[in-house]
């Protein structure tokens, strides 16, 4: 009997849930479930050495009343080992039946479920079998979705839901071998409610049908994590020959006008980066539930409705996300260890992408500011997760999405282009992405490639380059580049007039800031500044009403510990209205900090909780103590 025939009979003997057909006659004596992980990638149960999924066809239906989703989820695979046993990943998935490509109904059985990681489904295969069939029905608390209320969408007509599956969270919705090191292509067929439209990370339809019935198609093939699906009250709007917006009705122009520049990020991108490999680039803009600001989703990026400031002042979160198109999506990290490879190579990129279109003096104060988030970062997590290579075994991979991978990732890679120039970077990472294309790449596998492509050819010059440093320990080389900025210089300069009372606060020039000098601004206010001088700004700014959410959020943060009170009602209002984590964490450790008992932030977090998706509640749960 082989390894997988074992494995197979002892997680059946558990029965932990049951199986059909003739193996349940056969279950042999109770033992203890021994839980094999893949070696390469720890998240996930499935067996990618023995057996890996290539296809699926999705069919499923959409249900609002039971925020249930019913489908059949169909994979292909290759049996690489010879095994009679397929390892999925499923959370709180009810599965009905399982059936091979011959027909029959095959036995099955769930192991133990553990926090996180959700359980292994075990199927029971021949050596002929080239598809299984798994029907089943989502749970309605189901981790990637959030199922929304007519009053908590915009229109405030129709309900509407959407998926988050990265890291892992796929498994929730989709039973499915839940590791990005594995990646397939996909068709679906969606059944949704008549008067609202389906959309997939895959080939989408511009508008509603009679039917209800949507059909979808992925022709490259992708890992579990970019599966997503939504659905609601949605309309498309053009943006380009191959871009454009879906968002709801009264949504849509505004959408229209602030993504403007979508197509022409495209061709930027393109000619830093090589071929856009993914046909079309279309954004879908989400309620503002939405847990993050963007996420990357193959052919249509999600993104947050609160990047909607009425200027295309917050775009370079597009430029992030269109990004991903090379680096995650067409090379994808390995595991969860690697994520600096799909972040801080996404956040060089979108920062080369915003240099091309608004010139380097922009894009140097986004390094500025992140250069701040990374310092906030190294103080506030402990040494060992600031390395750029994590060990994430046994935790949350969501414990792994710091400003480390985002942004030490992107200062190594700028470390680089400082040293070897811009084009000779440009033209590497053309190189990296040409040879890498719809493949995995390991941290290790990286390093080697780097240096047979730019580092290893001067061997005088490598060990200076601290390649290891920066990936395998703690805190930030210091070979860091430091990056300056003219225009934040005039920034610092005018508040130091103003707090040292030598500018009346009408002299301060603001008429040529952007987004990014009114953060600056806001994040360098003294700590001591007093409360008339929070009421003086917000009288010369109207801070408290603005509609740039990242000048907002920072405002209430800092007026919160500065204990402006004038901001309360905004605090709540803003706090119960938007999902996004970023600025969720933040506006909750102020209040926090100015009441530690916290029964403020836990009345509005009583009050917000059902409007934020898992992955916010699970952050923030933790951080206000909260179980239910
Ligand atoms: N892929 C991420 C979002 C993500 C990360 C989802 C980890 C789940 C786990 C996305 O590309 C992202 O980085 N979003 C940022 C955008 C920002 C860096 C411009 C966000 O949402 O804030
Ligand atoms: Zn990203």
């Amino acid at each position: 009997m082989n390894k997988s025939i074992l494995l197979f009979l002892s997680v059946l003997s558990l029965g932990v849930v049951s199986c059909s057909t003739s193996t349940e006659t056969n279950k042999p004596k109770p033992q203890e479930e021994v839980v094999i992980y893949d070696s390469t990638d720890f998240h996930t149960y499935s067996q990618k050495k023995d057996a890996y999924v290539t296809h699926l066809n999705w069919d499923a239906q959409v249900d609002f009343e039971t925020q249930i989703i019913t489908a059949t989820a169909t994979w292909d695979f290759i049996n690489v080992s010879d095994t009679d046993t397929i390892v999925f990943d499923i959370v709180d998935l009810n599965i009905t039946k399982v059936t091979l490509d011959n027909g029959q109904e095959t036995g099955y059985s769930i192991g133990q479920t553990k926090a996180h990681m959700g359980a292994p489904l075990y199927v029971a295969i021949t050596s002929e079998t080239k598809s299984v069939s798994i029907s089943y029905e989502s749970a309605p608390t189901a981790g990637a979705v959030l199922w929304l209320n007519s009053q908590q969408t915009y229109g405030k007509k129709h309900p509407f839901m959407f998926t988050q599956s990265e890291a892992i969270l796929a498994r929730t919705w989709i039973p499915c071998q839940d590791s990005p090191g594995v990646k397939f292509t996909y068709n679906a067929k969606v059944k949704v409610p008549t008067d609202l439209l389906a959309l997939m990370s895959a080939t989408n339809p511009q508008e509603k049908n009679e039917t209800g019935v949507y059909e979808f198609e992925m022709n490259q093939p992708i890992p579990s994590y970019l599966l997503a699906l939504a659905v609601g009250d949605l309309e498309f709007g053009s943006l380009g020959d191959r871009t454009g917006v879906y968002a709801e009705p009264g949504q849509l122009d505004a959408s229209i006008y602030e993504f403007g520049e979508t197509e022409k990020m495209v061709q930027i991108a393109e000619e830093l980066f090589g071929e856009y490999a993914w046909e079309r680039y279309d954004l879908l803009v989400l309620p503002p539930s939405f847990p993050f600001g963007g996420m990357e989703n193959p052919r249509l990026t999600f993104v947050t409705p609160t990047i909607i400031a009425g200027d295309r002042s917050l775009t370079a979160l597009i430029a992030h996300e269109l990004a991903h198109s090379w680096s995650g999506n067409l090379v994808t990290n390995a595991n969860w260890n690697d994520f600096w490879m799909n972040e801080g190579f996404t956040v060089y990129l979108e920062r080369r992408i915003m240099d091309s279109l608004n010139g380097t003096d922009y894009s140097d104060m986004l390094s500025i500011l992140g250069s701040q988030d990374l310092a906030f970062t190294l103080t506030d997590l402990p040494k060992e997760d600031t390395r750029l290579k994590l060990e994430l075994k046994g935790r949350n991979p969501d414990d792994g999405m710091t400003d480390i991978a985002y942004e030490k990732g992107f200062f190594f890679l700028s470390m680089l282009k400082e040293e070897y120039g811009k084009k000779r970077m440009d033209n590497f990472l053309k190189q990296y992405f040409t040879d890498h294309t719809f493949k995995n790449i390991t941290t290790e596998e990286f390093i080697t490639y780097l240096d047979r492509h730019l580092t290893g050819q001067d061997s005088l010059k490598r060990p200076k380059l601290m390649i290891e440093k920066w990936i395998y320990e703690s805190g930030l080389p210091q070979n860091a580049p430091e990056f300056t900025s003219e225009r934040f210089q005039r920034v610092g300069s005018s508040m130091k007039a103003w707090t040292d009372g030598a500018f009346e606060i009408d002299e301060i020039e603001v008429a040529d800031w952007s987004t990014n000098e009114w953060l600056q601004f806001l994040r360098k206010l003294p700590d001591t500044l007093s409360v008339n001088k929070y009421a003086e700004l917000d009288k010369a700014f109207h801070f408290t009403q603005s509609g740039n959410n990242e000048i907002l959020a920072i405002w209430l943060e800092k007026s919160i510990l500065a204990k402006y009170t004038k901001v309360d009602a905004k605090v709540e209002e803003f706090l119960i209205h938007v999902g996004r984590r970023k600025f969720l964490t933040p506006l909750y450790r102020a209040l926090l900090e100015v009441d530690p008992k916290g029964k403020h932030a836990m009345y509005i977090y009583m009050k917000a909780r059902p409007n934020y998706h898992s992955v916010s509640t699970e952050t923030l749960d933790k951080l206000l103590n909260y179980s239910h």
